[in-house]
C-alpha cells in the first residue's frame, strides 16, 4: 500500500469519526427555545423558592434545557417535561415552591408532563389555562393548597393518563362530566375534594375504559349508586375509603363483583352495614383488601379462604360474630397483614397451624394488631 493511499484511508476514518462525534454534540446541545425559556422565566419569577431550587434557572443561561426539573426533546429543544414536585417526602415547607403560577406557563406548549405536587399556591383555583396544554399526558397538582372547584376546562387534555389531583383539601367537584373527554386516562386521583354533589362519578368513571387506578378517598361521596354492571373491567385500584357510603349492600353489590381483575379494594371507613357480601369472594385477583373500620355484622365468610393470593386482608373494627376457626385460615397462603382486631364478639383461636405459616414468612409482626385480650394464641 503506498503511502497517499494510507493517508487516504487515515483521512476518512477521521472524517468518519468526526462527523459521528459531531453528530453526538449536536444531539445533546440543542438550546432550547427561546420562547420557552422566558416563560420559565416568568414562572420563576412569581415563585417564593426558599430552598433555591431553581438556582439553575438564571437569565444568563441560554440553555434551559439544563435547568433542574426541566427535561427537553434532544433534537427539536422544546421542553417536555417540568418536574417542580416538592422533592421532600414529607412536603418540608423550607423545599416548597410558594406563591403564583405565571400564566406564560402555557407558552411550554409541548409540555407532556407537569409535576406541580407538594408546593403551596395559597389556595387560588386550579388554573382553567391549563386545559390549554393539549400534549399533557401527566398532571400532578397533588397537595399544593389548591381549592376552589377543578376547572372543567381540564377536560380538554384529552391525551392526559395520569391526572393526581389529590390532597387539596379545600377543593370540589360539581359534575364529572368533564372527565369523559379523557378517554385515554389509566389513573385518575381526586382524593380529599369534595364530591358530594357529583353523583355522576361512576356514570362517567365507568365509560372510561382505560382506567386501571381509581382513588375516591375522603371525597364525602355518600350514595353508592345502583349500576347494574361495571365497564372499567380493567380496573386494578379502587379506592373508596373514608366515605359515607351506607345503604344496601343490594346496590353495591350489582357492579363492583364484575371487576373481575381488581387487586387493590380500599372501602375501610364507611358505614356499610349487615353481612360483607359473597360477591367480593369472585374478586379472586385481589392481594388487598380493606373492609376495617364499617359496621358489617356477619360471621367471617368462608370464601375468603379462596382469596388465594390475599397478602393484606383487614376487617378490623366493625361488628363481626361467630369464630376465627372457620375461616379457612389456614389456606392463605400468601398472606402477610391479618388484621381481625376490635371486634369484640369474635371469638376463637388463632389455628396452630397459621401461626407456622406466618412464623415461615417472618411477618408475625401482624399479631401485634391482634387484640390478645380477646384471643389467646
Ligand atoms: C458511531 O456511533 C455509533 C453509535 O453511537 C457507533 O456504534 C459507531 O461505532 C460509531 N462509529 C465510529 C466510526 O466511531
Ligand atoms: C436526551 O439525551 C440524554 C443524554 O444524551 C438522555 O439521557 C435523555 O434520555 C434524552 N432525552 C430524551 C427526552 O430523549
Ligand atoms: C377547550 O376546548 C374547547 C373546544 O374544543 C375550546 O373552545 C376551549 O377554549 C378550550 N378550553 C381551553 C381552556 O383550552
Ligand atoms: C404525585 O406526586 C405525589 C407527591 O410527589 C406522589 O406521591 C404521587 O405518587 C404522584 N402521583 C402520580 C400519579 O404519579
Ligand atoms: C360500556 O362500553 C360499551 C362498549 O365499549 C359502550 O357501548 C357503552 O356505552 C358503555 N357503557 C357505559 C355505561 O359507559
Ligand atoms: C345514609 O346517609 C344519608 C346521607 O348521609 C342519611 O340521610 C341517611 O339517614 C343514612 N341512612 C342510614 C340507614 O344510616
Ligand atoms: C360470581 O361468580 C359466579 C361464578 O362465576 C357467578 O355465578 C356469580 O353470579 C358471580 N357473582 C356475582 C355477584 O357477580
Ligand atoms: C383449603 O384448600 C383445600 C385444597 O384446595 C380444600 O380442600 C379445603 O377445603 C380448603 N379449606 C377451606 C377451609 O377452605
Amino acid at each position: 500500500m503506498s503511502v497517499s493511499v494510507a493517508l487516504l484511508f487515515l483521512e476518512l476514518f477521521t472524517l468518519v469519526t468526526m462527523i459521528n462525534i459531531s453528530f453526538c454534540i449536536a444531539n445533546s446541545n440543542v438550546a432550547c427555545i427561546d420562547s420557552e425559556r422566558q416563560a420559565l422565566l416568568k414562572l420563576k419569577q412569581d415563585l417564593n423558592d426558599p430552598s433555591n431550587r431553581l438556582a439553575s434557572w438564571n437569565i444568563g443561561d441560554g440553555d434551559c434545557c439544563a435547568w433542574d426539573g426541566v427535561v427537553c426533546n434532544n433534537f427539536t429543544g422544546h421542553v417536555l417535561q417540568l418536574n417542580l414536585g416538592n422533592p421532600d417526602p414529607n412536603y418540608g415547607t423550607v423545599s416548597k415552591l410558594v406563591g403564583k403560577i405565571n400564566p406564560s406557563l402555557v407558552d411550554l406548549t409541548h409540555l407532556i408532563h407537569l409535576d406541580l405536587s407538594g408546593n403551596d399556591f395559597h389556595g387560588i383555583q386550579i388554573p382553567k389555562y391549563l386545559g390549554s396544554l393539549k400534549n399533557l399526558r401527566y398532571l400532578n397538582l397533588s397537595r399544593a393548597k389548591f381549592a376552589g372547584v377543578i376547572p372543567y376546562q381540564l377536560g380538554n387534555l384529552s391525551n392526559l393518563q395520569y391526572l393526581d389531583l389529590s390532597e387539596n383539601y379545600e377543593s370540589q367537584v360539581e359534575s364529572f362530566s368533564w372527565l369523559s373527554g379523557l378517554s385515554l386516562l389509566e389513573h385518575l386521583d381526586l382524593s380529599d375534594a369534595d364530591l358530594s354533589k357529583a353523583t355522576d362519578w361512576l356514570l362517567v368513571t365507568n365509560s372510561l375504559s382505560s382506567l386501571k387506578v381509581l382513588k375516591l378517598s375522603y371525597c364525602e361521596l355518600h350514595h353508592f349508586p345502583p349500576s347494574s354492571s361495571a365497564n372499567f373491567s380493567s380496573l386494578k385500584t379502587l379506592d373508596l375509603s373514608k366515605n359515607q357510603f351506607n345503604n344496601s349492600l343490594f346496590q353495591f353489590s350489582s357492579w363492583v363483583f364484575g371487576l373481575h381483575n381488581l387487586v387493590f379494594f380500599d372501602l375501610s371507613g364507611n358505614q356499610f352495614q349487615g353481612k360483607i357480601p359473597n360477591g367480593l369472594g369472585n374478586l379472586t385477583f385481589l392481594r388487598h383488601l380493606d373492609l376495617s373500620y364499617n359496621e358489617f355484622n356477619s360471621a367471617i365468610p368462608g370464601w375468603l379462604s379462596k382469596l388465594n393470593d390475599i397478602e393484606f386482608l383487614s376487617l378490623q373494627h366493625n361488628s363481626l360474630l361467630g369464630t376465627i376457626s372457620s375461616m379457612g385460615l389456614e389456606n392463605l397462603t400468601s398472606i402477610k397483614t391479618l388484621d381481625l382486631s376490635l371486634n369484640y364478639d369474635l371469638a376463637g383461636k388463632i389455628p396452630t397451624s397459621f401461626v407456622r405459616l406466618f412464623t415461615s414468612f417472618e411477618e408475625l409482626s401482624i399479631f401485634r394488631s391482634l387484640d390478645k385480650s380477646t384471643w389467646a394464641i
